[in-house]
Order: structure tokens, then C-alpha cells, then sequence
């Protein structure tokens, strides 16, 4: 059962966003706060030991708008049904492509959408899904439920998809069972205007100008169903598809290597070296690297999307929250080669993943999606902020209709879920500047597992405005805290929350919405200072100007 306690000084953490430059000044400010806040508590009698700490005239760091990217694989009904519905059909769409999906998809900004896979990338043939559709070859998705892929949603339609959505494509090309020249036909056939075969097929198929692709991951999940390879192999076969993936355009490509299991830092350590090791010769050989992590507290018993405990509430937080051990361990690695940080930590697929919903195919991994998912999304992305010199680009795994999606669709209908209201009101965050915050939390506590009770994020965007990002994961206590919000003059403070009553509450077909952004009216700024009441279960973003 849960035990959120009393704090005392066992269940507080404290966490110091590692600036170099601000770490001793933190440190003496944070022990200013912690004693003001133990004096302030024991005179008016209020049991809390949270203490937050925003230097809003701080920060070197600029989190990427890419950080805020999708993944759209072709599987269950991710793509079809979900994205493309066809030009024929009744549902409003502009030419076969959903327009309700892309209007709620417009406005949490989409960065960009990595396709077509995911495991099916290492099945697909590219040039399958060109030309006229009714000529197009069929194949059996064998990764995902066996089922016939007809093709119909190939290159110029994912490129159309990305152009309606105003985002850039992440095209992961096939290692597994293709060829070297497949891939390189690829790049030329999207990116190059030049006298050759592939840029006239191109213009053959009715697209005279080429695209501006840069992201190109050279397979996926390589030591798996990207072809069962080791390290070593991989190196070596990256090495030799990366040489011949040329640049055409303006946009040099930006190249993203498979990385391993999420633990297995040996595999991050092969890729470095061999970086390392022509670096200064070949230009442009890596960019970034790939890292897969799910919230799966056990693969053989992963639960429902919605009929969970509050067990199962803290298992799924401690899990998530290994997201940062994995990119400080990977990250310590890259420094070894790369101190500049020159190559992305590229978190190209991560979510939670539970049991698929009652009566529909395994295969599918479709599920529901609740406020757990949404405080779970709000988690990882303030990790990746907190890390952002080194994570470049991260891809919730997926966009529509699998695994942690933004949006369900039925038939006509659509769903927005709790997490695509989390990438709603995070999207200020994009392209901001990272604020170093210091976070004294509350724990809390339930059988083995003790998760801080805050997870928090700040940021300064381009018009000087400051956003901070708090969610409190204790399910069943609101949060007090005290925020000082150091180097500004802002005396305004408004805010949004996403929270509800109950762990499992979602939004569903035909049901009023029971999970949406509100008004937040729990914070007050005074000189400099935030008082904040943070509901339990829930996420805030306050803007203070
Ligand atoms: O996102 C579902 C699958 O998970 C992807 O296809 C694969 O890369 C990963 O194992």
C-alpha cells in the first residue's frame, strides 16, 4: 500500500541540475532555502519540504524543438486508419491523409515524425511504395500481426503527411534486409535535383522539386529485428551504408546510428570508438545516436492501460525514472569520445507499453492511455530537457493508435489522450533555453519503491518569458512548495494543470473528455517567490512575465 509520510530527513530528495558554472552558488542557495523552509515550517505549523530554486538569468543550454518528435510506424492502426484513410474516403481528409488528426497534431507543434519503423523499417522496400497505387506490390507485415501491407501510404505520402504538418521527416531506411544501393537510391530519390535515375523517377511520379530530408536513421534495433547483429558487425556495416548516403542538398544529412539494449553500454562504446576513429577524415560519417527505452516494469506481465493499482502507479514511475541513469550512462560514454558533444543522444523511441485493450489484435499494440501516461510523459520530458546538451531528439513511441499515442481514432471519431495535452502544454518549451532549477522534493513511498514526489523543468523562450514545469506524482497528496524564481522582475503568474480524480481516468469514444488542460489558480508569485499547491496526480506549467 501507499505510505506517503510525514517528510522526514530520509524522504527528501534533493536534486541539483548539474551546471558547473551556478553548482556552488546552488548549493549555498539551497541550503538558505532548506533552512528558511524548516524555520517558516515549524512556525506555521506546515509539514513540507519542498523547495524549488529556478535561476531565470542562468542557462547555456537550448532544448530542441526535436525533443518534442513522433514515431508512425506502419503497424496495427497507426498509419492506416489512423493517418491515411484514402482520398475516397468519407472521413475528411486531403489527399488520403486525416484532417482532424492533422489539426490536433498542428497544435502541440510536432517537430518532426520518424517512419516507416520501427521493426517493419528492416522489412520495407521503398520502392514498393511508389508510383500509381493500384501497381503497387503487396508484402506481409510479419513484425506486426501478419497482415497484408498494401503499400498505399509510401514515400510521397509520408512526405505530403509532414508537409501538412508543418514538421521535418525522420526516414529510418532499411539495414536488415536491404541493400546498401536501396538506401542510397533512397536519399537521391528524396533530396537530390540533379541529372540521375532516382530524381527522375521522382519527377516521373509527379514530384518535380526534392525534399529537404536530413534525419536518416541507418536501421533500427539492429541487435534484434533490425538482423540479430553484434556491435561489431553493426560498426562495420554503418560505416559502410553511412559512406554511401551522399549529401545532395543544402541540408547535409544528419546520421543516426542503431544503438543496443538499453543497458548495454558496450554496444555505445563500439559505435564511439569507430566514430572516433575516422573523425577528422570522413565528414559527416555519424550525428546521432539511437537509445530505445519503454516503461515496461515487467516484460512477461505488463498490465493494463487502465485497470491498474496504485502499486502498479509507483512501479510504472521507478521504471520510467531509469530514463536518466540509461542517458547519464550512455552520455558518460559519448564524453569519453566526444567531450564536444558532437553527436546526439537520439531517444528515438520511448513510452509506456502495457497490455493491448480487450478484444483487439495483439499485434496492434493498441492501448488506452491515462493520467498514469500523461505524468509519465511529463517525467521523461523533463529528463531530456535536463539533458538537453546531449539529447538532441527524442520520439514518443507512437504518434496515433499504438502504444502511448496523442490521439485514438475510431472509424470518423478521434480522441485526444492525456499525453497529447502533456506535448500541448510543454510545447513552450521548444527551442527555449534550459533554467538550471534546484529540486528538494518529498518522497513517497509504496512496498519497494521511492520516487520523489516532484519532477520539475524550467525554461526562458525567446521573448524572455519563463515557464516552469512541475508535475507531482504522489497519486494521493497534494504538493505545497515554495519556488524562488532568482534574477527576474516578473510579477505575474498564470498557469495550466492537467489533473484528475481518479489514476485511471482517460478520455474515451463518445464520452465528454475526463482528462483536459484547465486554469490553474494554485500559484501566487511575490517578490520573486512562488507559492505553489500542487493537486495530486497532475501536471503544471506556470508562466511567470
Ligand atoms: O514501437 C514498437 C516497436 O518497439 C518498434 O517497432 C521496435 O523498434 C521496438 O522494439
Amino acid at each position: 500500500m501507499h505510505s506517503s509520510q510525514e517528510p522526514s530527513i530520509q524522504d527528501v530528495t534533493v536534486t541539483i541540475q548539474n551546471i558547473p558554472k551556478v553548482r556552488t552558488i546552488m548549493r549555498k542557495n539551497l541550503l538558505i532555502v532548506i533552512a528558511l523552509l524548516c524555520v517558516s515550517s515549524v512556525l506555521l505549523g506546515q509539514a513540507t519540504m519542498n523547495a524549488v530554486v529556478v535561476h531565470a538569468d542562468a542557462g547555456k543550454d537550448t532544448i530542441s524543438r526535436f525533443i518534442y518528435s513522433q514515431f508512425a510506424e506502419h503497424l496495427g492502426h497507426g498509419v492506416y486508419g489512423g493517418l491515411w484513410v484514402g482520398e475516397n474516403s468519407s472521413i475528411p481528409n486531403t489527399r488520403g491523409i486525416r484532417n482532424d488528426v492533422v489539426a490536433a497534431l498542428k497544435t502541440i507543434k510536432v517537430a518532426a515524425v520518424r517512419w516507416p519503423g520501427g521493426c517493419f523499417a528492416d522489412e520495407y522496400h521503398w520502392k514498393d511504395g511508389i508510383g500509381p497505387r493500384e501497381n503497387r506490390p503487396k508484402m506481409v507485415n510479419s513484425n506486426w500481426g501478419g497482415v497484408t501491407e498494401d503499400n498505399s501510404f509510401g514515400t510521397h505520402e509520408f512526405m505530403d503527411l509532414c508537409d501538412q504538418l508543418g514538421c521535418e521527416p525522420v526516414i529510418c531506411g532499411n539495414i536488415g534486409s536491404g541493400t546498401v544501393e536501396e538506401m542510397a537510391d533512397w536519399v537521391q530519390y528524396l533530396t537530390s535535383d540533379g541529372d540521375n535515375p532516382m530524381t527522375a523517377l521522382r519527377k516521373k511520379n509527379g514530384r518535380e522539386k526534392p525534399w529537404k530530408v536530413r534525419f536518416w536513421g541507418v536501421g533500427n534495433e539492429t541487435w534484434g529485428c533490425g538482423g540479430i547483429m553484434t556491435a561489431d558487425f553493426y560498426a562495420n556495416e554503418f560505416g559502410r551504408y553511412s559512406f554511401f548516403l551522399k549529401n545532395y542538398g543544402r541540408t547535409p544529412l544528419y546520421k543516426i546510428s542503431s544503438g543496443g539494449l538499453p543497458e548495454d553500454c558496450a554496444w555505445t562504446e563500439t559505435i564511439m570508438k569507430k566514430w572516433k576513429s575516422v573523425d577528422g577524415w570522413l565528414q559527416g560519417y555519424l550525428n546521432g545516436y539511437s537509445l530505445h527505452y519503454y516503461t515496461v516494469p515487467d516484460w512477461n506481465k505488463k498490465g493494463s492501460a487502465t485497470e491498474f493499482t496504485e502499486k502498479d502507479w509507483f512501479r510504472t514511475f521507478a521504471t520510467t525514472l531509469k530514463m536518466e541513469d540509461l542517458i547519464t550512462k550512455h552520455g558518460a560514454v559519448m564524453d569519453t569520445y566526444d567531450p564536444q558533444k558532437r553527436i546526439g543522444l537520439v531517444v528515438d523511441e520511448w513510452g509506456d507499453w502495457f497490455d493491448v485493450e480487450p478484444g483487439t489484435n495483439p499485434g496492434f499494440l493498441y492501448q488506452q492511455n491515462t493520467l498514469r501516461d500523461a505524468i509519465v510523459a511529463a517525467v521523461n520530458l523533463n529528463i531530456f530537457h535536463k539533458h538537453c546538451d546531449r539529447v538532441k531528439m527524442t520520439n514518443i513511441a507512437q504518434m496515433v493508435n499504438v502504444l502511448q499515442s496523442m490521439v485514438l481514432t475510431r472509424d470518423k471519431d478521434m480522441v485526444l489522450t492525456p499525453t497529447y495535452y502533456v506535448f500541448k502544454m510543454y510545447s513552450v518549451h521548444q527551442d527555449a533555453v534550459l533554467l538550471p532549477v534546484e529540486v528538494q522534493s518529498e518522497s513517497c513511498i509504496s512496498g519497494k519503491d521511492t520516487i520523489s514526489a516532484l519532477s520539475v523543468s524550467a525554461s526562458r523562450d525567446k521573448d524572455g518569458r519563463i515557464h516552469i514545469s512541475l508535475a507531482n506524482l504522489d497519486p494521493e497528496k497534494a504538493q505545497n512548495l515554495r519556488c524562488e524564481v532568482k534574477g527576474t522582475s516578473a510579477s505575474n503568474v498564470t498557469g495550466e494543470v492537467l489533473t484528475a480524480a481518479t489514476m485511471n481516468a482517460h478520455n474515451d469514444f463518445g464520452k465528454p473528455e475526463a482528462v483536459s488542460l484547465k486554469p490553474f489558480t494554485g500559484a501566487q508569485l511575490q517578490k520573486g517567490v512562488l507559492s505553489v499547491t500542487l493537486p495530486a496526480k497532475s501536471v503544471v506549467t506556470l508562466e511567470v512575465n
